[in-house]
């Protein structure tokens, strides 16, 4: 099964796709969450991208097709993968098909979630993320137990620097000027499925996982 999470900022990508891969074994594959763990490990490329993620803009697509096609060489798919803020241009979505088409892979499904845009802008500005294990929570929506700490590992939880109203209205314009031509590009092709990401995170994830079945 190779999946593709389309959606805009907040829509709730992650918080499907922990649910996908623990029930599907699909493996994950998160450009946002691989750039991230390079900027806390302060790798080079971490060093490259900090000041573009924190903007709210999009890294290079030569950068990020790379490291897509490196990840996706190096790993065991057998049950599978699943890219989750991939691709998020047609330049990559094009890559992509070559890259399929040369390993002899077909494309199964790409799940869009859409959501309202001031329901995005309060999900994102409301997200906090453990600092350690990456587990997301919300402040009213998915509260820990513990006010700012991790129902998983008993870390600390922060906020991402690009979770701040004016940058996340930033990312929505650029995903909808980049990012959103994408639907049509899928649905051209009879891959596209839509879900109500305006739903409850259950809700959504039962009619994810009805038409993954
Ligand atoms: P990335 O990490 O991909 O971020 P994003 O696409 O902006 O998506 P988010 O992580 O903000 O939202 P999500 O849809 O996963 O929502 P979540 O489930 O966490 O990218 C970050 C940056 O990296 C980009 O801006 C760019 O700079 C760079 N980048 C990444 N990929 C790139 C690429 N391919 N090319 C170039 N640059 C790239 O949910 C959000 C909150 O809402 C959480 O608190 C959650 O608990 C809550 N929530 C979720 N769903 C629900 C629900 N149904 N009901 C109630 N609450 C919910």
């Amino acid at each position: 099964m190779i999946l593709i999470l389309l959606g805009p900022p907040g829509a709730g990508k992650g918080s499907q796709a922990t649910k996908i891969i623990n029930n599907f074994g699909v493996t994950h594959i998160s450009t946002g969450d691989i750039f991230r763990k390079n900027i806390k490990e302060e790798t080079e490329l971490g060093l490259k991208v900090k000041e573009i993620i924190a903007s709210g803009s999009l890294v290079s697509d030569e950068l990020t097709n790379e490291l897509v096609f490196d990840r996706l060489s190096n790993e065991t798919l057998n049950a599978g993968f699943m890219l989750d803020g991939y691709p998020r241009n047609i330049n990559q979505a094009k890559a992509l098909d070559e890259w399929l088409s040369k390993n002899s892979r077909e494309l199964t499904k790409v799940i869009y979630i859409d959501a309202d845009i001031e329901v995005l802008i309060s999900r994102i500005s409301g997200r906090r993320v453990c600092k350690n294990c990456g587990a997301t929570y919300h402040v009213t929506n998915l509260s820990p137990k513990v006010e700012g700490i991790c129902d998983v590992c008993g870390s600390q939880l922060v906020q991402r620097p690009d979770d701040n109203e004016e940058t996340a209205r930033q990312r929505i314009e650029i995903y909808e000027e980049q990012t959103s031509p994408l639907i049509n590009y899928y649905e051209k092709v009879g891959k596209l499925q839509k879900f109500n990401g305006n739903n409850e995170i259950d809700e959504v994830y039962v009619e994810i996982e009805n038409s993954l079945k």
